[in-house]
């Protein structure tokens, strides 16, 4: 049994470790977190589209991802799990885990003491499952840019990734090639637009593990994705007194919608809240259920903190109460791999432009009973089987929920960034970032003056930070001159900011073409000034 159980008991589920506790084996494991990353990586030639296993300098096996166990780790009790510095990368067993210590110590001196110029070797020697860093870098041609006469640093990626090669190509080509509205029109290019739509959402059914095709909507982003799950499925469901549970993490896409149909309804909205790291308090979520819980909606990953939610038990004790619930994927869905499936979930949004693919475009996974059971949110042409004044008869899923000519060239381009994405191995990504996180806090630690908000031992991409003396505008304004982009200001995410007494934030936001060279400069010119 693992915590992914929807149909455990509180019991059963007490005697399960939870994903903090299967960090701290982890750690132990692999008690210097700077190796890792050859150990996920070093295969070579070709690769499957999502690549399981991963060789080890040396021959031995690394071992398949197991989607069932995201944190991959034996069921032993976790002994130090107050104590861990911070989270490890996946695993799959002890035996493996301690197999790979060399090749992981080989890692570690890819970049380890790079801040004083003793790194050893280059992006070129840094594997990142199918490839390697300097060919990841090669494939975003806008980080050949000068900004201000420096090298852009692109550490905003939590507002937007850039594009690979690979999807501005595709858009081309479909512009070029294939161009013509979907569905409509028994013509060659209606037929090449559909096929090249429709394999897109086939893509994106794949890249997060869903049933079918059909439980993939595509929707202009994660914002119209919640407003369209809050309308269709769930303000139906309300009537006043009724409960809605968030959390503290969530963006203000995440917050809003629910405000908004809840104002209309008479329902609440109750609150999860975080302890002073950052880390959602799981006692406190299972306190806010009562007879009027309605719905969930969480975040996976806070775009402010970067604080990794523990997304496996949060549906699980949601499902123990007979509660749907949602998870917002939008600063998950470029770091972490998931799969629907196995976690259970009974929603996942994300936004094409967070993970490599144009702004405009997103998806909606929904379980099929559950999008059945939906009303459309928006009314028109394509969501119809039949239409007179007296009734209109919907389509069947997902063109129930696309009404009108959608973003067809961006979907397309969804399609191509995330089969970029998988031909890399998203398990690869997710345990590079982790080792490039781990770096930027420790060097960020290195610089006086800077406090750091929210220090979960499980985070992803993002950290945010304040300077003293400064205001965070100027922090942003003094990086730019130095090429460096990261966003300053409130981060669409108020009441989480204001959960630390704060009004705003510079946040860097790492995604997988980062390099420890991207540290060591956003490093090196904070310390020139502050
Ligand atoms: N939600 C986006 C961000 O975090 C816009 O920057």
């Amino acid at each position: 049994m693992t915590t992914t159980d929807r149909n455990a008991t509180p019991e059963e589920l007490a005697g399960v470790p939870s994903s903090l506790e299967l960090t701290a084996i982890a750690n132990q494991l692999f008690p210097d977190l700077t190796e890792g990353i050859d150990a996920v990586a070093s295969h070579s030639g070709s690769v499957p589209a999502q690549p399981e296993t991963a060789a080890i300098p040396g021959g031995a096996e690394f071992g398949a991802f197991d989607w069932q166990n995201p944190f991959g780790l034996p069921s032993v009790p976790a002994a130090n799990a107050g104590t861990v510095q911070a989270y490890a990368p996946k695993v799959v067993s002890l035996e493996q885990a301690k197999e790979s210590e060399n090749a992981v110590s080989a890692g570690a001196a890819n970049y380890a003491g790079a801040a004083t110029g003793e790194r050893t070797s280059g992006n070129d020697s840094i594997r990142i499952g199918s490839k390697t860093l300097a060919q990841i870098r090669n494939d975003f041609p806008i980080l050949s840019e000068k900004v201000n006469g420096r090298q852009l640093v692109w550490l905003d990626n939590g507002a937007t990734t850039q594009k690979p090669q690979a999807v501005i190509d595709r858009l081309a080509y479909f512009y070029e090639h294939e161009n013509s509205n979907v569905h409509r029109g028994a013509h060659a290019l209606a037929a090449k637009s559909t096929d090249a739509y429709e394999n897109a959402r086939n893509v994106v059914k794949d890249f997060i593990g869903a049933g079918s095709s059909e439980e993939i909507v595509f929707v202009r982003g994660t914002t119209e994705a919640i407003n369209l799950i809050a309308n269709s499925y769930v303000k139906p469901l309300l009537t006043p007194g009724d409960e809605i549970i968030v959390s503290i993490l969530e963006h203000h896409a995440n917050i809003v919608p629910w405000q908004l149909i809840a104002e209309q309804t008479g329902a609440v909205l109750k609150v999860i809240p975080c302890d002073e790291t950052g880390q959602l308090i799981l006692s406190e979520y299972e306190k806010l259920f009562t007879s009027r819980t309605k719905f969930v909606a969480t975040t996976h990953v806070s775009n402010v903190l970067g604080t990794v939610t523990p997304i496996e038990e949060l549906v699980v004790i949601a499902h123990r109460y007979g509660v749907r619930i949602l998870i917002d994927g939008a600063q998950s869905i470029a770091h972490i791999p998931v799969n629907v499936s196995a976690l259970d979930a009974d929603f996942f949004v994300f936004s094409g432009h967070k993970v490599f693919a144009p702004t405009g475009i997103g998806a909606v996974y929904g379980k099929k009973e559950l999008l059945d059971a939906a009303k459309p949110y928006h009314g028109g042409g394509n969501m119809i089987a039949d239409v007179t004044f007296e009734r209109t008869i919907y389509n069947a899923l997902p063109n129930k929920f696309e009404a009108g000519t959608g973003s067809i060239a961006d979907a397309v381009g969804l399609g191509a960034a995330l089969s970029y994405l998988s031909e890399i191995g998203m398990p690869c990504v997710y345990r590079w970032e982790h080792e490039l996180l781990q770096y930027a806090l420790r060097e960020m630690a290195t610089l006086r003056g800077v406090t750091m908000i929210g220090t979960a031992l499980d985070k992803a991409s993002a950290f945010a930070f304040k300077v003293d003396g400064y205001s965070d505008e100027e922090i942003g304004k003094r990086l730019d001159e130095f090429g460096i982009a990261v966003r300053t200001g409130h981060h669409c995410a108020q009441p989480v900011l204001r959960r630390f007494g704060y009004e705003s934030a510079v946040r860097p936001t790492l995604a997988l073409y980062n390099s420890p060279d991207d540290i060591d400069a956003l490093v090196k010119a904070l310390r020139s000034f502050i």
